[in-house]
């Protein structure tokens, strides 16, 4: 028997009703959307799935989900679609490469300056550090809604307000929030990212992002190519979904993300919340009781999502990792997570931590077996 603590890098099994209705679809014949009378139907589940997802996050309009690869793609693809040359880009000192690299790489090319908000060791942020690094020709705030390594919540909507007083564009990257915290777009998020292989339920390439009415204006195309509309223009459509979705979409990855996040709006976010809630509390409590552990991220599991990093004394991450599973069977991530940034606000770079985070198939036993393996460290 195996207890699964990672979460946060993807949910390890579909619900029992996603695997049910994919199977039924891939028993029949697949074709595009948009493409021919028959491709119909793949355009229908977009539909469905956007319908979902628009939903979720209490967005009006479906046409303004998107679907990409995953959380990767598409801050990547909202991230250059957004900034111009010499844009001053703000970030926080706990977003995980799908956010950091891109914008480094537009920094050494050259166009733009980045200031990366500086955050607490636990992860929090001031949002007085927010107004203070805004300068004139700040155009762009890319943040996190929960650090994939500490766990810890950010104040987005705080900081998001003062981004649209100042008329600085927003994008949200909800790879670690989305159906697990519930949150609404609101008039100050410009772009939500979304993963759809972690609290969406969805398959493994399946993601997106949404976008608000301006942004839709403000971000070009990045990935260009046929949408089967406009075809006899060389340049992209400029109307939704058309414009952001080129070439051959991931149709079965889409529709586990209908069927998924339509279970997800059928239990509720606000339960899901509860259920992982209990399970930080009761970690972080055990935790505590076991001196030879540093948690490092807050002790306050309502400022937090079910993402807990700790040091153990003397041991080296890896060690840990292997230890556990090798011995109990615990399935857990160990290393910098994708996120040296996180780690250097935490002090833990460059040698990491053991994350181990719980989702909708966590118990309380297996809380309570985790914590008894650790206190035989
Ligand atoms: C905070 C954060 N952002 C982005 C990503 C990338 O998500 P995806 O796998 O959908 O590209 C992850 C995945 O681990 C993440 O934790």
């Amino acid at each position: 028997m195996t207890i699964y603590a990672n979460y946060a890098a993807t949910t390890p099994a579909l619900s029992p009703v996603v695997v049910k209705e994919l199977c039924e679809y891939l028993g029949g014949t697949h074709l595009n959307a948009g493409r021919n009378f028959e491709g119909l139907e793949a355009g229908a589940i977009a539909l469905r799935a956007r319908r979902a997802i628009a939903k979720l996050f209490g967005v009006a309009d479906p046409l303004k989900v998107l679907f990409t690869s995953g959380a990767t793609a598409s801050l990547n693809m909202a991230i250059n679609g957004m900034v111009r040359q010499g844009d001053h880009v703000l970030s926080t000192g706990v977003e995980h490469n799908a956010t950091a690299r891109p914008l480094e790489a537009l920094r050494k090319s050259g166009v733009i300056e980045i200031d990366w908000l500086r955050c607490d060791p636990d992860g929090s942020l001031d949002v007085q550090t927010l107004r203070r690094a805004i300068r004139k020709n700040t155009r762009l705030l890319v943040m996190s809604h929960a650090s994939n390594v500490l766990g810890t919540i950010l104040p987005i909507t705080a900081c998001f307000r003062i981004a649209r007083e100042c008329g600085i564009l927003t994008i949200l990257d909800t790879a670690q929030t989305g159906g697990v915290l519930p949150f609404t777009m609101g008039d100050c998020c410009d772009v939500i990212a979304f993963a759809g292989h972690k609290g969406l339920g969805g398959l493994a390439g399946s993601g997106g992002f949404v976008i608000g009415a301006e942004a839709s204006g403000e971000m070009r195309s990045w990935i260009l190519g046929g949408t089967g509309s406009v075809s006899h223009s060389l340049d992209m459509p400029e109307f939704m979904p058309d414009k952001f979705e080129p070439g051959t979409q991931n149709t079965i990855g889409i529709l586990s993300l209908a069927i998924s996040v339509e279970e997800i709006l059928r239990t509720g976010v606000e339960r899901i919340r509860e259920h992982e809630c209990a399970l930080t509390a009761r970690f972080i409590a055990g935790l505590r009781e076991i001196k030879k552990i540093k948690i490092h991220g807050t002790l306050d599991p309502d400022r937090s999502v079910s993402v807990v990093s700790i040091a153990v004394q003397g041991c080296d991450a890896g060690e840990v990792s292997r230890y556990l599973f090798e011995n109990h069977g615990i399935i857990t991530r160990s290393g910098l997570h994708c996120s040296p940034l996180a780690h250097k606000t935490a002090g833990t770079y460059p040698d990491g931590t053991v994350r181990f985070s719980f989702g909708s198939r966590t118990t309380e036993e297996d809380i309570d077996t985790v914590l008894e393996a650790l206190s035989t460290m």
